[in-house]
Parts: C-alpha cells; sequence; structure tokens
C-alpha cells in the first residue's frame, strides 16, 4: 500500500489510531533490529536531512535507521549547502523533494518547515524547531508504553497518567501538550515566571483540561506517573544563558521531586543533559531514569514513522 502526500510537521499531524500503529509498528521493528533480522522495506528510498542546528542523536537515528531499512540518506546542514547562502526556502524544497523521498529538517521557526513542507513534493518530518520535538515525543512515549503497557494496545496505559514537566516552557513542552491532548493524559508544568508555556503554540486554549500549570516544582510532581524535563537554554536561545541560569536555579529535577511522584515514577530527558542544571547526576543516573530507552527508541519509532508516510500501513 502507498500513502497520500503526509507530512509530520507537529504531533498533532498523526490521529491517535495512526499513533497506536506506528507503536505497535515500531516495537515489531525493534524486536526484528535486536534479533539481525533484514527489515528492507525502504530499500531503494533516499532521505535527506537537513541541519540548521547541532544534533548527536537525531542524525544518528534517522541516517542509521534508513539504512537498516534498506534506503541511503543524504546529510545538508546550512554551512554546506545553499541554504546557508539565502536560497529561499520555497526553491530549495523544489529541488531538494525532485530527487528524494523523504526530508527530516532540524531548523528554526516552525514557519520555516511549515514553507518547506507547502513546496516538497515529499513527506517532510519535522526533526525540530523552536516549537516542537515531535519525534522525540513519540519515542518518549514508546519508551512509556514499553515500561508501563503493551504492544497491543499501545494507547491505553497512557490514558489518565500525570507527566509533571519541570523547566522551560520550549519545544519539547509544547509537544508534551499536545501528546497529552491527543491521547488523554495531562501534563503538570511548572517552569520559572517568564518562561512559561504558551499554550496556544500548541493550538490549545488557554484552559484547556490536558494541562495544569502549578508554580511549585515540588508539587508539579506531586503524584506523577512521570517527571521529565530539558535543558535550561534551547538551540538558538543562547544569548539568554546567563539570565536563565539565575531564573531557572529552583528548577533542578532532584530525588526530593521524585520523592512526591508516584514510587515507581519514571524520568526522562531527551538529551543532551546538563547535570546540576536541570536534573541532579543521581536522578538521571538513577533507577528510575529511562534516558538511553528514550534516546534508542528514536531509531525505533522514526523507522515505522518514515515507513508508514512512505508506505502506509503494513
Ligand atoms: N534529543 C535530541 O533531539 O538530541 P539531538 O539534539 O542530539 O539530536
Ligand atoms: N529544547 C532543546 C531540545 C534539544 C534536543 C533544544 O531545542 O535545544
Amino acid at each position: 500500500m502507498t500513502q497520500a502526500l503526509k507530512h509530520y510537521l507537529q504531533f498533532t499531524d498523526l490521529s491517535a489510531d495512526e499513533y497506536a500503529y506506528v507503536f505497535t509498528r515500531a516495537a515489531l521493528i525493534k524486536k526484528k533490529f535486536k534479533a539481525y533480522e533484514k527489515h528492507h522495506t525502504l530499500a531503494d528510498r533516499t532521505l535527506a536531512m537537513i541541519f540548521e542546528k547541532a544534533s548527536t542523536r537525531t542524525r544518528v537515528s534517522f541516517e542509521a535507521g534508513m539504512y537498516q531499512m534498506g534506503g541511503a540518506v543524504v546529510h545538508l546542514t546550512t554551512g554546506d549547502s545553499q541554504l546557508g547562502r539565502a536560497e529561499p526556502i520555497e526553491d530549495s524544497a523544489k529541488v531538494i523533494s525532485r530527487m528524494v523521498d523523504l526530508v527530516m529538517i532540524r531548523t528554526y521557526g516552525q514557519d520555516k518547515i511549515n514553507r518547506f513542507a507547502a513546496n516538497s513534493r515529499v513527506p517532510v518530518i519535522n526533526g525540530l524547531t523552536n516549537e516542537f520535538h515531535p519525534c522525540q515525543i513519540m519515542a518518549d512515549l514508546l519508551t512509556f508504553i514499553e515500561h508501563r503497557g503493551n504492544a497491543a494496545h499501545p494507547l491505553d496505559c497512557l490514558k489518565g497518567r500525570v507527566v509533571a514537566w519541570v523547566g522551560d516552557g520550549n519545544n519539547m513542552a509544547n509537544t508534551w501538550l499536545q501528546a497529552a491532548d491527543l491521547l488523554g493524559f495531562t501534563v503538570h508544568v511548572s517552569t520559572p515566571s517568564g518562561y512559561e508555556v504558551d499554550p496556544t503554540i500548541a493550538g490549545l486554549v488557554t484552559h484547556s483540561e490536558c494541562f495544569k500549570v502549578f508554580a511549585d516544582p515540588m508539587q508539579a510532581c506531586q503524584g506523577a506517573d512521570l517527571v521529565t524535563t530539558d535543558v535550561w537554554t534551547s538551540m538558538g536561545y543562547e544569548a539568554e544563558n546567563e539570565a536563565r541560569q539565575r531564573a531557572f536555579a529552583d528548577w533542578c529535577v532532584d530525588a526530593d521531586m521524585m520523592a512526591v511522584a508516584q514510587p515507581n515514577a519514571l524520568f526522562m530527558h531527551c538529551l543532551p543533559a546538563h547535570r546540576g542544571e536541570e536534573v541532579s547526576a543521581d536522578v538521571i543516573d538513577g533507577d528510575q531514569s529511562v534516558v538511553w530507552d528514550e534516546a534508542e527508541n528514536r531509531m525505533h519509532v522514526q523507522k515505522a514513522l518514515m515507513e508508514y508516510l512512505l508506505l502506509g500501513r503494513q
């Protein structure tokens, strides 16, 4: 089966039913990978990866994932392509999408990836923008399902859960909100003043039921099934670093915060992490932390996503 042109620019671009399929497929693809079984469903397909910001996980997971599915990749950055010399994004999209089957972009404003997609003949995947990081939240949810649910009914274990978001109201926070609204859980958000999450970015109204705001991060963590955080200063915001270091000092996920969450609460971080800033070393390196599973699951879930966007349900 093939698929009509479909982009993955934000979390809401797939329905709950499509996520159920992708998570189940990702579990199968992961199992085959672990057993060294070939899974060459994207043979002869090419993925272009465009990076306007740095990356370790996103690059390795997409590149290794594409090779494992029998495909190939082209790696472009702002510095080594005409993108860095002001070729319009619309022209770049028209050209690149005539030569490859799929495009992944990591860039700044969401408007840029939207403009690329509007001019692309092939599916475009968001590999992180200032506003969203949907591939990471997919990997985080797959990780939660592995630890707390089952692959046959992947979404069931998410319903009614509480995710505590401690830190910046950034691209990860916005995407958690979208996931909560779509999949039926609640995000307890605690950010320093001035760094609040803006629900309208996620397409939500201010009083949406899928999130609650807490001034005190300890209260946000109370009874949570999952505690998660991210760097205080995201890529593109480096000029604010000093002010952020001061503002975020009380938003470090430590053992005290984990102690008020559920006794079996998981800890997640999209990585890269700064021990002693947004998370203490004993938490990120402790028993409740599943950060390495999260990182690995980027690859498995993105393989399922790429296959779905190109071939539809198998
Ligand atoms: N989590 C994540 O996207 O990592 P990279 O910045 O290394 O790709
Ligand atoms: N919020 C972080 C995530 C990095 C993977 C950033 O945008 O830099």
